[in-house]
């Protein structure tokens, strides 16, 4: 394996934990690169599950090594939270994780600013997960942010959560809200900065070093290309580059230096929080998806929206990252449907259009055009090959690809590990 990156083609929650683990495999290095604790990527080894917000799946694998890349935003107690969960159940971060200096850190201000604009935004609120990520990168942005690098020099890290949390309490108390408790929280932050201070380094100089001396890096994605603030559907969107350009600036690695995406789309679409979704079905079948798909949100347990397959965003997504090659995931959801249907256009006012707008007012008013497939109604999830798969299956992947303009490389028929196989 080349140096990959590995992206969501729709709204997040495609399963990319779960190939990022199976690719894993070919890494000696995995990145994030982008987004925070609002990510649940879940991986089921055996009768083992793990759900990971920051940590890269592939700690999951021996003597991977896992970097929190500069493009993330870092939350120190759900980070310890996280390496304790994973200590439970025998895996030690220690040596295996770094967190790049540059990364930002996330702290309780950015979630309580996140679940004060969420709610002045009323019925045009995004349905943020309330971690805290948009908050956490306008102060970036703003200039304001303060860095993994701080970690490791207490005083400077005090300086400026206590300005910063003063800001915030300034913010609260003008809206009417409880202000937040500096010093209780300052006390726990000090404490965790002591823990996390020596997993920081120059992931930068590292992730070159391994680059110039062979080792095959892998770059994890979170969310989805249409939750990226440039090219999602806008404002309802995440406050990161999601798509596979993201991965350069999040992590330090020229382009140059990638040479290959892998996009993962589910074999139907999904969609949490607010936002247009043209495919949604707000109905039984719907309904059915989300039950036989288990779609509820790893992070929020908020039940996922639910469609058929958006044959004119994925293609579109496609060409934004590049992607190369696909990975079709939660096939197994599908088997007991008569018939299932791929969009192939949207009728917009009167016009038949075959590009996803860029105009987002007119994405939402977008009705799907649909082409109808016969469904194999056959268990697909003890499939280990495309030759196992049904005809029927094997010509809904085939219409998929075609559509959608790339080539299908992994399929995934359901949430273990073991449940997911190569196409040659
Ligand atoms: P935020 O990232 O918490 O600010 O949320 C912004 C939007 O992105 C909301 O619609 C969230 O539901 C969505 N979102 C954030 N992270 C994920 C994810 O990991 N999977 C799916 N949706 C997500």
């Amino acid at each position: 394996m080349s140096n990959t990156v590995l992206i969501g083609l729709q709204w997040g929650d495609e399963g990319k934990g779960k190939i990022i683990d199976v690719l894993t495999e070919k890494a000696e290095i995995v990145v994030r690169f982008q987004g925070g604790d609002n990510a649940g990527h879940t991986v089921e080894v055996g009768s083992d599950k793990f759900v990971l917000h920051l940590i890269p799946s592939g700690i999951l694998h021996q003597g991977t090594l896992c970097v929190i890349g500069n493009g993330v935003v870092l939350n120190p107690h759900s980070l310890i939270k996280e390496m304790n969960g994973l200590k439970a159940k025998g895996i030690d971060c220690t040596g295996r994780l770094q967190i790049s200096s540059r990364a930002h850190l996330l702290f309780q201000y950015h979630c309580l600013l996140d679940g004060l604009s969420e709610s002045k935004l009323g019925e045009g609120k995004i349905g943020t997960t309330k971690r805290g990520i948009g908050p956490a990168y306008m102060d970036k942005v703003g200039r304001s942010g303060v860095r993994a690098v701080e970690l490791c020099h207490p005083e400077t890290l005090e300086k400026y959560f206590r300005l910063n949390s003063a800001k915030c309490n300034e913010i609260l108390k003008a809206h009417g809200q409880p202000e937040m408790d500096v010093d209780a929280e300052w006390l726990k932050l000090r404490e965790a900065a002591a823990e996390l201070a020596p997993y920081v380094a120059d992931t930068a100089l590292g992730i070159n070093r391994a680059i110039r001396e062979n080792k095959r890096i892998l770059f994890e994605g979170a969310q989805g290309t249409w939750l990226d603030v440039d090219f999602g559907t806008y404002p309802f969107v995440t406050s990161s580059n999601t798509t596979s350009g993201g991965a350069c600036i999040g992590s330090g690695v020229a382009p140059s230096r990638i040479q290959k995406v892998v996009g993962v789309a589910k074999a139907y679409s999904t969609r949490v929080g607010s936002g247009p979704f043209p495919t949604e079905l707000e109905c039984a079948i719907g309904e059915r998806l989300r039950k036989i798909g288990r779609e509820f949100g790893a992070t929020t347990g908020r039940p996922r929206r639910c469609g058929w397959f958006d044959a004119v965003a994925t293609r579109y997504a496609v060409m934004l990252n590049g992607a190369d090659a696909l990975a079709i995931t939660k096939m197994d959801v599908l088997d007991d449907f008569d018939t299932l249907n791929i969009c192939t256009a949207y009728e917009i006012d009167g016009r038949r259009v075959t590009d996803m707008p860029s105009d987002p007012a007119e994405f939402a008013r977008a009705k799907p055009v649909y082409e109808e497939m016969p469904g194999w109604k056959a268990d697909t999830s003890r499939t280990s090959s495309w030759a196992d798969l049904p005809p029927k299956a094997q010509a809904y992947l085939a219409r998929l690809a075609e559509l959608i303009e790339s080539k299908i490389e992994i399929i995934s028929v359901g949430p273990n590990r073991s449940q997911t196989f190569f196409v040659d």
